[in-house]
């Protein structure tokens, strides 16, 4: 029996098969490295001493999937594949929509084909919208996304929610993340964005090593403590253990089980820049610049209910976030790529 890791070689995936591995699972992989590259997959191996079976190819290919189903035992699907980039949602939408939505129906489709019913999906805070006040809770309304990508995830989440509505043999983990940094402790894998980056962590840490010339802080008039945005930073690697947690409930129930995947604490810019530059020794040269359009002033989970049903919390604090994210970015100035 394995795990279908769809997505595997990006950021979250490649960490959540080191995890996978380490547990003893066996994992089959797809991956179209339209985000990222072989060399991520060939590092999980190292770290961990252990072999993947990788179909490299498109989740929105029925006829691989039907390949990797027919060629293998699955006994559940980690389904990570997808686009990611919130402004890139607005200027292609429908390359969003077909990526995301339509290739998790392609998944699902297959999944059905093959009597495979136990499926764990990549979510995000994004899907409580601006309205809701923080600690955001499960039971909060969900769908006032602010672009395409965020509504991609939240009709993912409603088609999944039909699927076991039709099928009561299904268990479906729906996992919202909230700010996922950190890289794994040997610098081997981590972030590597195209281009310059959108996130705060990997902008500071380009900052650090002198490939970008400085931070922007976007927003210094928010109602927070110092004026700048407040988010839930969590430790990749406690992530990728939150689906292991999540497949293990998979195990023995069917539902529809929704968890946030965060610390419960809210970091502001100038905090996680402050720890950063505590972390790493160096300075960060930081401008004050203008609010970015569609962000909130605060962000955070409370991640109670993903402790009382699956045993998970988040383990790792900012300084082990910084000081990972840190040692990768050294380690690898230019990501990925030599
Ligand atoms: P990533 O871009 O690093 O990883 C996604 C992987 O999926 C990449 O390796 C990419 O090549 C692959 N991929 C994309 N489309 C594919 C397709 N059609 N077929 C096969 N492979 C495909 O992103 P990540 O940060 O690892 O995110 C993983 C998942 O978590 C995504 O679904 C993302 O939306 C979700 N998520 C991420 C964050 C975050 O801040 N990183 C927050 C919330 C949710
Ligand atoms: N920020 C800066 N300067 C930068 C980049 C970001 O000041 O160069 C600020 C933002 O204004 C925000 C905070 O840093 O206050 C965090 O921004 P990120 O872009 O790192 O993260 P977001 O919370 O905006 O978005 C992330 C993911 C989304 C996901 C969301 C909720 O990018 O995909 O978390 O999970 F939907």
């Amino acid at each position: 029996m394995a795990i279908l890791v769809t997505g595997a070689a990006g950021y979250i995936g490649s960490h959540t098969c080191v995890e996978l591995l380490c547990g003893g699972y066996d994992i089959v992989a797809i991956d179209n490295f339209s985000n990222s590259s072989q060399t991520a997959l060939d590092m999980v191996e190292r770290i961990t001493g252990k072999k993947m079976r990788f179909y490299p190819g498109d989740i929105r290919d029925k006829d691989i999937l039907n390949r990797i189903f027919t060629e293998n035992e699955i006994d559940a699907v980690i389904h990570f594949a997808g686009l990611k980039a919130v402004g890139e949602s607005c200027e292609i939408p429908l390359e969003y929509y077909d990526n995301n939505v339509y290739g998790s129906i392609v998944l699902c489709k297959a999944m059905l084909q093959h009597n495979c019913k136990r499926l764990v999906f990549s979510s995000s805070a994004t899907v409580y919208g601006e309205n809701n006040p923080s600690p955001l809770r499960e039971d909060m309304p969900v769908g006032a996304a602010t672009n395409p990508y965020g509504s991609s995830k939240y009709i993912i989440e409603l088609i999944l929610t039909d699927l076991f509505n039709c099928d009561n043999s299904f268990g479906i983990c729906l996992l919202r993340y909230f700010n996922p940094i950190g890289a794994h402790e040997s610098g081997l894998i981590g972030e590597d964005p195209n281009g310059i980056p959108n996130n705060l962590m990997p902008r500071i840490t380009q900052t650090a090593i002198g490939r970008l010339p400085y931070l922007p802080i976007r927003g210094t008039d928010y109602d927070t403590h110092d004026g700048t945005g407040v988010r839930d930073y969590i430790h990749v690697a406690d992530l990728a253990k939150g689906h292991i947690k999540a497949v293990e409930k998979l195990a023995n129930s069917t539902g529809v089980f929704t968890y946030n995947l965060g610390t419960g604490t809210g970091y502001s810019v100038y905090d996680l820049v402050r720890a950063f530059e505590k972390a790493s020794g160096l300075k960060i040269p930081c401008k004050k610049e203008p609010r970015r359009p569609g962000d909130i002033a605060v962000c955070y989970s409370d991640p109670s209910k993903a402790f009382k049903e699956l045993g998970w919390k988040a383990e790792k604090n900012l300084d082990d976030m910084c000081a990972d994210s840190f040692r990768w970015q050294k380690n690898n100035p230019n990501g990925y790529r030599k």
